[in-house]
């Protein structure tokens, strides 16, 4: 099975390039920067990712990011999710990326997507691995920086969609409708993190008010039928991310993690890795840990697979061609 779902030809919906920032890579680039580290080794920075919520580490996850500066920390962080991606069979990949983190603190908008975008056009051209970016507003801060941070970025063609992150609980998506309207107008798509630790009425929210293609995890929504009756129905997209679910304490353990009650509810789930350097797995370890832990058979995998390009922004033929290579694969092995 381990080897099934390694040659998995697969899309991944939900990661935070942020959330790719491996340790030694955060010791390299703050050693570049001169910007000295509270913790003196990779392994005591290791020792610090324990969490009991979102909360806690969104905190460690946000000092990491501080010690990107320049372009090519931007460019490296990119590049090396890129490559660990291509690894792992990923054939098509939309990121995430928190502009916010890092123009808080005086980087330019500019440095940031420019790095970003030279990785992934250099990615296509190295591994032919294909890629899309959607740029996240935290929704813990002012709906007025977010109108803000989506003016100045309507000029660059590389985004694709707008997402919400940051700590769910108390920010509700009605706080940023009329953000997603003026995203929607420009033409963009929408996502949204809803019902991680948010309730079932966050995931309404972002259905009904910021008109997702997507939602992202989503797992509260199991908590109202018939909130399940209608993504079933309109067959929307949910990121679930096991790992991350298990690692913020969203799920005590992994057997208890809902993904195969989702599937078989008729839910269009996908398996994802949402910020794999802090959660201790990238995408095959996800797939890897709900097999495990829910027997999953060879044909859900292959359903995990199938909605993940299904769920994607690629354009319909794109979504046969690399469909038709997850059914070619299965045939094969
Ligand atoms: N930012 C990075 N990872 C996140 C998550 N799992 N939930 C909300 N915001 C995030
Ligand atoms: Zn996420």
């Amino acid at each position: 099975m381990e080897e099934f779902i390694r040659g998995l030809p697969k899309a991944e919906l939900h990661v935070h390039i942020e959330g790719t920032f491996e340790p030694e890579l955060i010791f390299k680039i703050a050693e570049r920067n001169s910007i000295p580290l509270e913790e003196k080794s990779v392994e005591e920075l290791k020792k610090a990712y324990e969490f009991n919520n979102l909360q806690q580490f969104l905190d460690i996850y946000y000092k990491g990011a501080s010690v990107l500066i320049k372009e090519e920390d931007f460019y490296d962080l990119t590049m090396a999710y890129l490559e660990k991606a291509h690894s792992e069979n990923i054939l098509h990949t939309e990121i995430f990326f928190d502009p916010q983190t890092h123009t808080n603190r005086g980087v330019k908008f500019s440095t940031v997507i420019n790095g970003i975008s030279r990785a992934m056009d250099n990615a296509q051209k190295e591994w032919k691995i294909s890629s899309k970016l959607i740029m996240c507003f935290l929704r813990d801060l002012s709906t007025e920086f977010a109108m803000q941070t989506l003016e100045g970025a309507l000029k660059y063609k590389k985004i694709v969609a707008v997402g919400l992150d940051s700590a769910e609980v108390g920010n509700p998506p009605s706080k940023f409708k009329e953000v997603f309207d003026s995203a929607r107008k420009a033409g963009l798509l929408t996502v949204a993190h809803a019902g991680e630790e948010g309730s079932s009425e966050y995931v309404w929210e972002v259905l009904n008010l910021l008109k997702v293609s997507r939602v992202d995890h989503g797992n509260n929504s199991l908590n109202d039928e018939k909130l399940v009756e209608e993504l079933v129905k309109r067959q929307i997209p949910l990121t679930v991310c096991p790992l991350s679910n298990y690692k913020l304490k969203v799920v005590k353990d992994l057997k208890q993690h809902p993904l195969k009650i989702m599937l078989d509810k008729g839910l269009k789930v996908t398996v994802n890795s949402d910020d794999p350097a802090y959660f201790g797995g990238y995408i095959n370890d996800n797939y890897l840990a709900m097999e495990t832990a829910l027997e999953l058979t060879k044909g859900d995998l292959e359903v995990l697979a199938k909605n993940s390009f299904e769920g994607s922004f690629l354009n319909d033929l794109e979504k046969k061609e690399m469909i038709s290579k997850v059914e070619e694969y299965v045939k094969k092995s």
